[in-house]
């Protein structure tokens, strides 16, 4: 059996059965063995003050946790009717709000990566997402303990990012939860994690996305590389079909990224009505203001559209709609390195330094 054809096999969640064919055993694709070996490489722990310190203290009430330009709101017209405590109080909160939504999307990677184990039939790939599972697991705990000590507790995940978060965990279609998953939900971290490495102001949210890159790095490798595999070898019309689900999803995505009816208790405490600060949304988030923002290399939207040109899932069916947002040639000419593996591979030289030693000090391989 080919390679490709090892690494689309597929059986439905709860088909256990197909699992115990002895010839499945040796159908194992090497596509995945190199980014599985590196697991050990970027090992962290977030209980473990060596990695992160989430004792590190910070002045909430008087300190933008991020630049103000990476929050929606602050780039509206409403920040002229606020002073500047409450500039900071709206700008963190939302941030809370955003860190929150990053919390369970964390939680959707680690049961989307289970239960990609019950249905991929390819060992080589059971073993990548078992790992993964693993990592999404730490990032559950990163970002709970991070949100814990700046905010208290997570706010719940609302609105059109709860039903797609639904979606592509519970959906029986392998190729959404990867694609869903894998490709678009990860471009989206590497891109929100690079901005969040570039303009934090918090040293220990800082620290805490560089970590999560050392792993989302790889998980945006298996997407790709899954994709390389199997989109060539689709039928065309279920290759249409993927195309068009990604770019309704990636819209449904822009235009409700900073939907303010699920942030009206926060505006509330700056004493504004959600309308208020919709209306102004509209004024300033044009085509014309999200192409300017995608100019910007760690821009989320930017690095999604990147992920799934170069995967070859943006055909001259769907360019035209994402070439309202970016200069799609510029794009293609870039070159294969994305948004945040350079700030990946310098978390992972840090993690070598310590992963080298084992927990009482000692040389690992003593
Ligand atoms: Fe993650
Ligand atoms: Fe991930």
């Amino acid at each position: 059996m080919s390679n490709n054809a090892t690494v689309y096999r597929t059986v439905s969640a709860d088909d256990f059965p197909p699992m115990l064919d002895p010839a499945r055993y040796g159908q194992r694709s090497s596509a995945f063995d190199k980014i599985i070996s590196a697991t050990n490489d970027h090992f962290w722990d977030p209980l473990d003050t060596r990695y992160i310190d989430f004792s590190a203290p910070f002045d909430i009430e008087n300190e933008y946790v991020v630049q103000p330009k990476l929050t929606p709101e602050m780039n509206t017209g409403i920040i002229e009717r606020l002073t500047e405590k409450q500039k900071i109080h709206l700008n963190n909160r939302v941030q809370h709000h955003l860190l929150s939504t990053v919390l369970h999307g964390e939680q959707a990677a680690l049961n989307m990566s289970a239960n990609l184990c019950h249905m991929l039939l390819d060992p080589g790939a059971q073993e990548y997402c078992a790992n993964q599972c693993r990592e999404e697991a730490r990032h559950v705990t990163g970002f709970t303990k991070y949100i814990s000590a700046r905010f208290g507790a997570p706010a719940p995940v609302t609105g059109v990012l709860r039903t797609l978060l639904v979606d592509v965990v519970t959906t029986e279609q392998v190729w959404k939860k990867i694609v869903g998953l894998q490709m678009m939900l990860e471009g989206f971290a590497m891109g929100l994690f690079a901005s969040y490495y570039q303009f934090g102001n918090d040293p220990l949210l800082v620290k805490l996305v560089q970590l999560a890159m050392t792993d989302e790095a790889f998980h945006h490798k298996f997407g790709k590389i899954w994709a390389d595999k199997t989109i060539p070898h689709m039928a065309p019309e279920l290759r249409d079909q993927v195309e068009d689900w990604l770019r309704d999803t990636f819209d449904l995505v822009l235009k409700n990224f900073s939907d303010p009816e699920q942030k009206q208790h926060i505006y509330a405490e700056v004493g504004l009505t959600w309308q208020y600060v919709q209306s102004a949304m509209f004024e300033a988030f044009t085509d014309d203001f999200h192409r300017k923002q995608m100019q910007e290399s760690t821009n989320i939207f930017r690095t999604v559209i990147k992920t799934l040109l170069k995967a070859g899932i943006i055909t001259q069916r769907t360019a035209p709609y994402y070439a309202a947002f970016v200069d799609m040639k510029e794009l293609h000419a870039e070159g294969e390195s994305m948004v945040g593996d350079e700030i990946a591979e310098e978390g992972i030289k840090f993690l070598k330094g310590i992963n080298m030693f084992g927990k009482a000090g000692q040389l690992a391989a003593e």
